[in-house]
């Protein structure tokens, strides 16, 4: 492995309600993801993130973990409901509590404290309310800003407004297979306009309380054009400006692109200037290029995705091609020039089905192959002159994978669920050595 640049970030990432259980303690408030996987076939095992990986209890056992692979940087996030369990009024001051010992425990660990602010858990009450449809829920999140910042801004380390707000806004709330369910294809627009609005407001409510650099982590892909007609370009930019660029492009100050769903009533005199709060750092999350070509006559969506052949696939059957982040980090590059801020990889990672073998070790050789081909490509992106200054696993732990329940694991450490266990996996000794070199 070549070498990076001193000073470069390694870390893990994971996200509350994946992990953290505990749904109802210490005043926690319901989130959509607690409503949402109790409606019967939304989850394929049936599962609820009631438990998870138990983290609330065991965060003392995590950061051990976390300590023992030597990164220097860990990424969880805030739940919004234990700190307001209601989405709105003063702090929950036990559910900051959690968050205040956890990263109290990073930092003597050693480890810097990096908080996501929003991981999709928004409070039911908000939902109700008309959540991210709702202009005011952008308002709501900026207040919920002020109030954690206000705890924790003197500790963390980096700030994340939003992850994958693409994410929230496509399966959410477009096709309905993530919280909160709903499926209105194109009709969803305000759920990104109104995310953007929440991330900027948020900016200028976390700059008022911390000097610590500010983010948003976005998941990119890059767009493999399936066919060369004309058809088949047309349906290539535009899945590209829905997925690249739509939650990009008005950040950097450009404004929307000319993407599919886009309404102009949406967005309000001055809007434009609130997204576009300049941010220290683009946290860039990456799994898999995404195969395109020209929709079939009378289909509702201006594409029709293909999977790409000629890869190896991991147990989410998502393609594993490495070069597509190599792609990914020079089009950012490429795209936005002196607009673009330092970029951290804040998600990068796989699932396999690991299975402990009879002395209870848990091999995981294509992961370890994954992540060594995904970092050489970020390295081989910081050589060709992109400013990449971080990378993080997705995951720390095997954790509660939304739709997916248990079925994905994602981990350098094996969970046992029934018992909790933990088991590092050979991954975890791979990224240890990495990271120790
Ligand atoms: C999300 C994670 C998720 C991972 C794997 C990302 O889109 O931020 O919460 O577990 O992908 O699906």
């Amino acid at each position: 492995m070549p070498d990076f640049p001193a000073g470069f970030r390694w870390g893990v990432s994971t996200s509350a309600y994946q992990i953290e259980g505990a749904t109802t303690v210490d005043g926690r408030g319901p989130s959509i993801w607690d409503t949402f996987a109790r409606e019967p076939g939304r989850i394929v095992d049936g599962s609820t993130g009631d438990e998870a990986c138990d983290h609330y209890h065991r965060h003392a056992e995590d950061t051990a973990l976390l300590a023992g692979l030597g990164v220097s940087a860990y990424r969880f996030s805030v739940a919004w409901p234990r700190v307001q369990p209601t989405g709105a009024g003063p702090a929950h001051a036990a559910g900051l509590d959690f968050y205040d010992r956890l990263v109290d425990g990073l930092l003597a660990a050693g480890v810097d404290p990096v908080a996501t602010l929003f991981h999709w858990d928004l409070p039911q009450a908000l939902e109700d309310a008309g959540g991210w449809l709702n202009r005011d829920t952008a308002a709501r999140f900026a207040e919920y800003a002020d109030l954690t910042a206000a705890r924790l801004g003197d500790r963390v380390k980096l700030w994340i407004t939003l992850n994958e707000p693409f994410i929230h806004m496509s399966l959410g709330h477009g096709i309905g297979t993530h919280a909160p369910g709903r499926m209105l294809l194109f009709d969803a627009f305000p759920v990104a306009h109104h995310q953007l609005l929440g991330h900027g407001l948020a900016v200028a409510a976390l700059r008022a309380r911390t000097a610590s650099p500010v983010a948003i982590a976005n998941n990119y892909s890059p767009v493999r054009q399936v066919g060369d007609t004309d058809a088949d370009r047309a349906a290539a930019q535009a899945y590209d400006a829905l997925h690249n660029r739509l939650f990009t492009d008005p950040l950097l100050g450009r404004g929307y692109p000319d993407a599919p769903g886009l309404d102009p009533a949406v967005i309000h005199d001055g809007d434009l200037d609130v997204l576009a709060a300049p941010i220290d750092v683009l946290g860039v999350n990456y799994y898999n290029p995404t195969g395109i070509r020209a929709p079939e006559e009378g289909s509702p969506l201006p594409f029709e995705m293909v999977p790409l052949d000629g890869y190896p696939r991991t147990a989410f059957d998502w393609p594993v091609a490495p070069d597509g982040l190599r792609e990914l980090l020079l089009q950012l590059h490429d795209r936005y020039g002196d607009a673009l801020p330092p970029i951290q990889v804040t998600e990068s990672g796989c699932a396999y089905d690991d299975v402990p073998d009879a002395q209870g070790r848990v091999d995981d050789p294509e992961r370890i192959a994954y992540l060594d081909g995904h970092v050489r490509a970020v390295h081989e992106a910081i050589t060709a002159g992109v400013p990449v200054t971080g990378y993080f696993v997705w995951s720390l732990l095997d954790n509660w994978e939304w739709a997916e329940g248990f079925t994905k694991r994602f981990g350098l450490v094996h969970v046992d669920y029934p018992t909790q266990r933990r088991t590092p996996k050979s991954s975890y000794a791979w990224f240890r050595d990495l990271v120790r070199r």
